[in-house]
């Protein structure tokens, strides 16, 4: 039998959600509605990324596809992107909340041009 980890979701109120060790961050966040935000599911988008406040050695390697999303500061601060992330054990996990369309922190605009 599994053992079980604890995931508490900081930027949706705390809430905490337990799940098998070895889960993947973000299917545990769909499951249990902890609201990381997401679009493609796939490490294509960034829109996950989030971060891990507490527990960050119990997250599994980070994934090449982080690294097109990720610098490496940001790993050492503890950025992950949710999808591609497994928990071996208890984390902590905040994000930024956003009200608009899942714009992530750090990624820039689109840009208008204005043609005249
Ligand atoms: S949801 Fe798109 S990269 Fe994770």
């Amino acid at each position: 039998m599994n053992a079980m980890v604890q995931i508490t979701f900081l930027s949706n109120g705390g809430l905490i959600a337990t799940a098998p060790e070895n889960s993947n961050l973000l299917r545990v966040s769909l499951k249990e509605k902890g609201g990381i935000p997401f679009k493609c599911g796939g490490g294509l988008c960034g829109t996950c990324k989030c971060r891990i406040e507490e527990g960050l050695e119990h997250t599994d390697a980070i994934k090449p596809k982080e690294r097109k999303h990720l610098r490496p500061e940001d790993f050492e601060a503890g950025y992950r992107m949710a999808c591609q992330t497994f928990v071996t054990g208890d984390v902590k996990v905040s994000w930024v909340v956003q009200n608009g369309k899942g714009v992530v922190a750090g990624t820039s605009a689109d840009r208008v041009e204005a043609s005249t």
